[in-house]
């Protein structure tokens, strides 16, 4: 069984072909207030984001050390919105388990990060969330090729690992075409999502969501916005809805 049939209910039998997955606005916790997080989490919640994504860092794969599955545990009780988990951590099958039992129901595992990835895409599905797959920006499309039929999302990267606020690299978009060709070309249009991560704001979002992207996290686009969180998030998904429609 492989992790679309237990991840997605089967697309309406009278729509013609595959099924676009929908536009997804996702914040980034990092730029949040670390010393209030559950009163963060919840104003994400009602700022009207799909999920949440917790970057986790160990300092040794990137440069940065963030947070342990104990805080997100904290906030998992603060709102109802799924967390996704960013493994960007040397030692995924270490930790899988614990960021499940925290409340995160995917977790994004590193490519470069995995020796035995299909093995640690399939443990993740086999302890009950969905795996999800990361390209850090130097690493080729090709490198998820054989692991597609594991994973219900793969996330391109836009910014190397380790910080917010970075600005976007915009030569990632013909990764994120080529991406999106693979999903497509494999009949994964209505099981895959493709996500992308990093300087994604105003002046961004329509080039990453053009070249197939359909899962945008936003960090200090959504902080940053003096408008607040609420017209952050409805601004940048009109932006993106836009550009799918163009
Ligand atoms: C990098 C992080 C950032 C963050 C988003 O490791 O993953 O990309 O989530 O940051 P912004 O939206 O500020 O670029």
């Amino acid at each position: 069984m492989t992790a679309h049939d237990r991840a997605r209910p089967p697309t309406d039998p009278l729509s013609s072909g595959a099924v676009t997955r929908p536009i997804q606005i996702v914040p980034s916790v990092l730029p949040a207030d670390f010393a209030r997080l559950g009163d963060e989490v919840a104003a994400l919640e009602a700022a009207g984001v799909d999920h949440i994504q917790w970057d986790v860092m160990d300092g040794q794969f990137v440069p940065n050390l963030t947070f342990g599955p104990d805080v997100i545990r904290a906030a998992r009780a603060h709102c109802s919105v799924p967390f996704e988990a960013h493994l960007m951590v040397h030692t995924p099958d270490v930790l899988a388990a614990e960021f499940i039992a925290a409340g995160c129901s995917r977790l994004i595992v590193h490519v470069e990060a995995c020796p035995h990835l299909h093995r640690t895409l399939g443990n993740i599905t086999s302890l009950g969330a969905t795996a999800a797959v990361a390209l850090n920006p130097a690493t080729p499309a090709s490198a998820v090729e054989h692991v597609l039929d594991l994973v219900d999302m793969v996330l391109v990267m836009t910014v190397n690992p380790g910080f917010g606020g970075q600005t976007y690299i915009a030569s990632m978009e013909r990764k994120i075409a080529e991406v999106r060709r693979m999903i497509d070309d494999r009949g994964l249009t209505d099981a895959v999502d493709l996500e992308v991560d990093g300087g994604i704001g105003p002046s961004t979002i329509a080039g990453a969501v053009a070249a197939g992207a359909n899962v945008l996290i936003a960090g200090s686009a959504l902080y940053k916005d003096p408008d607040g969180l609420e017209h952050a998030v409805s601004d940048l998904r009109a932006r993106a809805e836009a550009a799918r429609n163009r």
